[in-house]
């Protein structure tokens, strides 16, 4: 009996034990190399009315993990008065450029403690339907955030999309635009993939990306071919001046975010005033993928679906020449409204 009693209570110390190690590794992982954290900065004065220092970011990004299970729905109205959640319209919007790397920046960007993503594409600003649903509904369609942090949506169909300037414009005048943009001629062919690889799902056929981007009766580039339009990133630009003035705009370079993500995160987080927080550790290249992964702790990692980096059927390089040609005068007009140069052939 005494032995049955001491092996029963050995065996409860040792649940006990593994219990302690697993939450003090979870929680080391949680917080992370956090210790240099600062107080968060503000976004032009307009973060919540507590101070700064009530708010340091380690507490934010200790706090992820919550935030992240209420993200998956399981949030009751007390659990949200309890730890003040809110649900904000985002102070920043990546607008587009579809295929541009859109979904890479805004899951790149989510790393930073003071940042909460949407994770689904809302498009409210271009879908009529869901426009006259009104800016409520857009707002319940954020996620849960804590006041100082800011929330961030990713919708590529706004760039290209006519009312959708005005009517960002009306929401907040003052709210920062995000634009990620790969060499046209590329981000022309990924889009191309994308439509492809739909149709092949259904079992349909499709035309080569040759006779989609050039007129067979001219011989020239296609410019009613909806890939080759979305690629004239100045067209679609200087509608949104109309609006915007340049310096509430943020060019990414979408080709150097896949092969060197942290500089270009880092250019983002002082467009958006936000203290330099994520680094390389957050980010790890993964050969078998040939991408970057995220790295959020020593437990949690993820890299992008595979939706994200197919393989990109082969082109006929006179057709690349031709449509590089093309792009080439807007190219250098988008440079300089921008002021980014990005060296496009
Ligand atoms: P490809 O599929 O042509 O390679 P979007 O999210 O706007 O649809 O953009 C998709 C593109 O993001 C991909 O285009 C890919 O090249 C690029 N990308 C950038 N960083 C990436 C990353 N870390 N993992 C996967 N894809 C990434």
């Amino acid at each position: 009996m005494l032995f049955k009693q001491q092996a029963w209570l050995r065996q409860k110390l040792l649940v006990l034990g593994s219990l302690a190690v697993g939450s003090l590794l979870y929680l080391v992982a949680r917080v992370g190399s956090l210790d240099r954290l600062q107080p968060i900065c503000p976004i032009e004065g307009r973060f919540g009315a507590r101070s700064q220092a009530e708010f340091p970011l380690r507490a934010l990004q200790f706090k992820r993990g919550l935030l992240h299970e209420f993200r998956k729905g399981n949030t009751s109205k007390e659990q949200v008065r309890l730890h003040d959640l809110v649900q904000q319209l985002p102070r920043a919007i990546i607008i587009g450029v579809r295929k541009g790397g859109t979904r890479a920046l805004l899951e790149m960007l989510n790393l930073h403690p003071a940042v909460v993503k949407a994770s689904q594409e809302i498009h409210f600003f271009d879908n009529d339907e869901n426009y006259a649903k009104g800016i409520e509904w857009y707002r319940k369609k954020m996620p849960f955030s804590y006041p100082q942090q800011i929330t961030i949506e990713k919708s590529p169909a706004y760039f290209i999309t006519e009312e959708v300037p005005e009517r960002i414009y009306k929401m907040n005048s003052s709210i920062k635009l995000l634009i990620i943009v790969r060499e046209p001629t590329t981000r022309a062919i990924s889009d191309y993939t994308q439509v492809l690889e739909g149709k092949e799902r259904k079992n349909k056929t499709y035309y080569k990306f040759e006779k989609l981007a050039i007129d067979p009766n001219t011989c020239e580039v296609n410019t009613k071919y909806k890939a080759v339009r979305t690629s004239i990133y100045t067209k679609h630009l200087e509608r949104w001046l109309k609006y915007f003035p340049i310096e509430q705009f943020h060019i990414v370079d979408g080709d150097r975010l896949i092969t060197e993500p942290l500089p270009e995160l880092q250019l983002v987080e002082k467009f958006l005033n936000l203290p330099p927080r994520i680094s390389q550790y957050n980010l790890y290249f993964n050969a078998t993928r040939g991408f970057y992964c995220l790295r959020f702790n020593i437990i949690f990692n993820k890299c992008l679906a595979g939706s994200k980096g197919r393989i990109h059927p082969e082109v006929d390089p006179s057709v690349i020449t031709k449509l590089r040609k093309f792009f080439h005068p807007f190219n250098q007009k988008f440079y300089q409204i921008t002021g980014r140069t990005l060296n496009w052939p």
